[in-house]
C-alpha cells in the first residue's frame, strides 16, 4: 500500500478498504507514515466522513494497535461510563464507587481536560497523594479491594489513538464523528469493560452543538460496542448549561463528596442516579438502589477505599486559589442564560484547564456558581464567584463571560431536559 494513494482515495470521496485502513493504523503507530500525511488523512476524513464499515474496520485497527484487557478473573460483571466531555462534569467522581457499592466492578480508564472541558483524572489529582497510573497488576488490586478504579490508560492501550488524538488535536481534525466515535470506542473496549453507559453529551459546552449530531455520534458508538460484544447504551444529556454549581478541579471533587455524602445538587445527584441505574442495567446486575447506597454512606465507604487505595487521603484539606472575585446580578428578575461554553472557557483561563498539552493545571482554581438558569434573582446578589491563583486571570476571564449569562423577564430559559434522549 501506498499512504499517498490512500489519502488520494479518501480526498476524492471513495471507501477505504480494511486491509487498506489495517496499514494505515499500524504504519501510523510504527512510524513509517509522517505526522502530514496521517494530518492530510484526518482531514480527508473529516470532512468526507466514512462509513460504517469503515469505521468499524478503523475502531478493531486502533484497537489491535494495543493490548485489550481482560477482567473474566473477577467475580462480578464489569460496568463502566464515558462521557463524551463538558463543564462541570464531575460525574465520574461519584458514579464509579456508587456503582461498586451497587454490586458491579467499575474498571475505568480516563482522561484529562482538553479545551474547556475538564478531565477525570486532573479532577482526582488534587487529592493529596492521589495516583493516575497504575499497572494491570495494581488496576486489578484496586478493583479488588474498592470495587472501583479510575486511572489513566497505560501506553500500551490503542497507542494508534494516542498518537492520532495528539494529531488531531492540533490540526483542526478533532470534531468527526467517525473519528471521535473510533477514538472513544477503540479505548472503551480495549479497557476490556463488560458494559458501557455512554453520556453523550450536547449544547455549547460540549463537542455535538445539536441534538442530531449528538445522536449520530450516539448511534454510531452504540453499534461499535454492540458488534464488539460490549453491552452499550448511550444517553444524550444536556451541556447547554454546567453541570452542578461547581466548575474547577478541586471543586469538582469537594462536590463530589457532597453527593457521595447524601447531599449536592440536583442534577449531579439526577444524572448519577440515572447513569448509576443504566450502569448496573447494562452489568446485570440487580444489587443495591443507587439512591440508597448514596444515603447510608456505602458509595461514601467505596470512595474512601478507592481514593485510598491509589495513594489519596480523602480526609486531607484540598487546595484552594488565593483569590476571589466576586460577580453579581446585573439586574432583578429571571437568569435566564448561563452559557456552558463561556463558563467552561472562563474556567479554563482562570487556571482549571490547559493552554498546551504539557502545562500543569491549576488543582483551586474555579468557577462557583450561587444560582442556575430559572433561578429568580435580586439585582446585586452574588450569581457565581471565580477563583484564581494570581488577580491577572480575571481579566480574560470576564471577557469570555461577557454575553454568557443573561437576567430578564422571561420566566421560560428554553433550556435541554438534563435527559435528553435514551
Ligand atoms: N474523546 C476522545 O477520547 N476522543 C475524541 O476524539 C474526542 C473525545
Amino acid at each position: 500500500f501506498d499512504a499517498i494513494d490512500i489519502i488520494v482515495t479518501k480526498r476524492d470521496r471513495g471507501e477505504l478498504s480494511a486491509a487498506q485502513i489495517d496499514w494505515v493504523i499500524d504504519a501510523y503507530t510504527s512510524g513509517s507514515i509522517a505526522d502530514e500525511q496521517m494530518s492530510s488523512l484526518a482531514m480527508a476524513i473529516l470532512l468526507n466522513g466514512m462509513n460504517r464499515r469503515e469505521i468499524a474496520d478503523w475502531t478493531a485497527a486502533m484497537i489491535r494497535s494495543g493490548e485489550r484487557m481482560d477482567w473474566s478473573m473477577l467475580d462480578r460483571p464489569t460496568a463502566d461510563k464515558h462521557s463524551t466531555g463538558g463543564v462541570g462534569d464531575k460525574i465520574t467522581l461519584p458514579l464509579a464507587p456508587l456503582v461498586a457499592a451497587c454490586g458491579a466492578y467499575v474498571p475505568q480508564l480516563s482522561g484529562r481536560g482538553l479545551g474547556h472541558t475538564g478531565g477525570t483524572l486532573d479532577k482526582l489529582e488534587s487529592i493529596p497523594g492521589w495516583r493516575a497510573s497504575l499497572s494491570n497488576e495494581e488496576m486489578l488490586a484496586v478493583i479488588r479491594s474498592a470495587g472501583a478504579v479510575v486511572c489513566a490508560a497505560g501506553s500500551g492501550l490503542a497507542p494508534a489513538d494516542k498518537k492520532l488524538y495528539a494529531l488531531r488535536d492540533v490540526t483542526g481534525t478533532v470534531e468527526s464523528i467517525p473519528l471521535i466515535a473510533s477514538s472513544i470506542m477503540s479505548k472503551k473496549i480495549a479497557e476490556g469493560t463488560g458494559s458501557l453507559v455512554l453520556d453523550v453529551k450536547v449544547g455549547s459546552g460540549a463537542f455535538m452543538k445539536n441534538v442530531a449530531d449528538a445522536r449520530e455520534l450516539a448511534r454510531t458508538m452504540v453499534e461499535l460496542g454492540t458488534d464488539a460484544g460490549v453491552r452499550t447504551v448511550a444517553l444524550l444529556t444536556a451541556m447547554d448549561r454546567p453541570l452542578g454549581l461547581k466548575i474547577g478541579n478541586a471543586l469538582e471533587v469537594e462536590e463530589s463528596v457532597e453527593v457521595l455524602a447524601g447531599g449536592g445538587p440536583a442534577d449531579v445527584v439526577e444524572l448519577t442516579l440515572t447513569l448509576a441505574r443504566e450502569m448496573l442495567e447494562a452489568a446485570g446486575v440487580s444489587g443495591k438502589d443507587p439512591a440508597v447506597a448514596l444515603k447510608d454512606g456505602s458509595a461514601m465507604d467505596a470512595w474512601r477505599r478507592m481514593i485510598t487505595a491509589q495513594g489519596g487521603d480523602p480526609d486531607a484539606l484540598l487546595p484552594r486559589a488565593a483569590e476571589t472575585m466576586e460577580i453579581t446580578a446585573p439586574a432583578s428578575g429571571v437568569l435566564t442564560t448561563l452559557d456552558a461554553l463561556g463558563v467552561g472557557v472562563a474556567a479554563w483561563r482562570l487556571g482549571a484547564g490547559r493552554a498546551r498539552k504539557e502545562d500543569p493545571v491549576s488543582f483551586g482554581a474555579g468557577i462557583v456558581l450561587h444560582a442556575k438558569p430559572g433561578d429568580i434573582v435580586r439585582q446585586g446578589q452574588p450569581l457565581m464567584t471565580l477563583h484564581a491563583d494570581e488577580t491577572s486571570r480575571f481579566e480574560r476571564a470576564l471577557e469570555s463571560l461577557d454575553g454568557a449569562y443573561e437576567v430578564t423577564e422571561n420566566t421560560d430559559p428554553g433550556l435541554l431536559p438534563l435527559v435528553v434522549e435514551r
